[in-house]
């Protein structure tokens, strides 16, 4: 891992989060330093906004800090202490951190936006943007040249204004855009759907896994869900919208359902869906988190999982190991872990070198449903 990003005679430490040993992926990206590059010799003014949008780990966010009153906006609880993380390493001053449903600060000079592979997520960061930014404001995109498609200037240019792309440097590419604020239209609802064979009516921010349909594995999992009155604790870890939440909540009406996310727009959403689905909504209690950090130990008699396999835009299982390590940590003696994975993510071998024992419950031609006991 290249231990430090140094540019224009100056060295930043950064680290993704959270830190692991012998990690091998950098905290920032070619998209980031391009950004650096083009706007380090920008005249600011040190009191108006600089926003930041989707920073990974804070590195666009650690490099501006000094430059004016910067607020960084991001969905994800992960970046956001990367974020926090990085500054302090760098003897930075703090930054405002901003989830994408927040209010953001008005008359801003600069807005840096990485660009969002989830073009939900980009619409309504540009439409958030048209409605904000006054004439002079200059505004820059940027990404993988290989990510920014014509469709993502089509929606650059429908949804904020005239856009104009970069060359590519490193392989990625600057994306300019013009506000137009003849183009500002009211903020889009989230997106609600039925699942009528489980009676559930799912609402979904814009950056939720899956928001526009229920993910197929999501669905399997969803007809193995353990029904029995003596599960009082039950985690739905890697929550989404919470519709794996809402079921376990139905078939157990005497039990309490923490659901995690580390994204704010999916615990928005799940707290939603509680309302919406749930005679008791005070049944779920859903928490942004990065796994179970923090959670007291031994207490939890159930945790359902259907994990990630990517951080940002890198393809990773660490997430999957935190997640079933943290699971071993809280559940009771006796405690079950039920997981959902592909078939060929080998989430098996994982949870057996945790708890000693792993069984199939189930499974059909994609995926398989592992169970583990404490
Ligand atoms: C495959 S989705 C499952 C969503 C939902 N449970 C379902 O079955 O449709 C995995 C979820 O894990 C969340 N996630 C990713 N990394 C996480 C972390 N470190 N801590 C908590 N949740 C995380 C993602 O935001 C995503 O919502």
């Amino acid at each position: 891992m290249k231990p430090a990003l140094t540019l224009l005679d100056r060295t930043l430490h950064l680290a993704r989060y959270p830190q692991r040993k012998n990690e091998t992926l950098q905290a920032w990206d070619a998209a980031d330093e391009y950004l650096i590059n083009h706007s380090h010799d920008m005249v600011l003014d040190p009191q108006r906004p600089i926003l930041i949008f989707n920073d990974s780990f804070g590195a666009l966010s650690c490099w501006f800090a000094e430059k004016g009153p910067v607020t960084s906006v991001s969905d994800s609880y992960i970046a956001q202490q990367g974020c926090r993380q990085n500054l302090a390493a760098n003897a930075l001053p703090d930054v405002t951190q901003f989830d994408c449903l927040a209010e953001l600060p008005a008359n801003p000079q600069l807005v840096l936006i990485k660009l969002p592979k989830n073009n939900r997520l980009l619409t309504w960061q540009l439409q958030q943007l048209c409605h904000l930014v006054p004439d002079d404001c200059i505004i820059i995109g940027a990404g993988k040249a290989k990510e920014i498609h014509t469709s993502t200037l089509k929606l650059c240019e429908k949804y904020l204004g005239e856009t104009k792309t970069s060359l590519a440097v490193k392989k990625a590419r600057l994306v300019f855009i013009k506000a137009d604020k003849t183009l500002a239209k009211p903020m889009p609802a989230p997106k609600t759907w039925d699942v009528p064979e489980h009676g559930l009516t799912l609402t979904n921010h814009a950056n939720v896994f899956s928001g526009e349909s229920l993910d197929i594995g999501g669905r399997f999992l969803l007809e193995h869900i353990p029904q029995n009155p003596s599960l009082n604790n039950i985690i739905d870890l890697g929550c989404g919208n919470g519709v794996i939440s809402l079921k376990a909540a139905q078939l157990n009406p005497q039990a309490k359902i923490t659901s995690v996310d580390e994204s704010y727009m999916a615990v928005a959403s799940c707290q939603e869906n509680a309302k919406l689905n749930l005679d008791n909504p005070e049944q779920i209690h859903a928490i942004v988190n990065n796994c179970l950090d923090g959670l007291e130990a031994d207490w939890a008699d159930l945790v359902l999982c259907n994990p990630p396999f990517h951080q940002q835009n890198a393809i990773t299982d660490h997430i999957a190991w935190q997640m079933f390590c943290d699971a071993q940590q809280v559940l009771r003696p006796r405690g079950q872990l039920i997981v959902i994975g592909n078939r060929q993510l080998g989430y098996d071998e994982k949870m057996k070198r945790i708890f000693g024992n792993v069984k199939k419950i189930a499974q059909n031609s994609k995926f398989i449903i592992y169970l583990s006991g404490k």
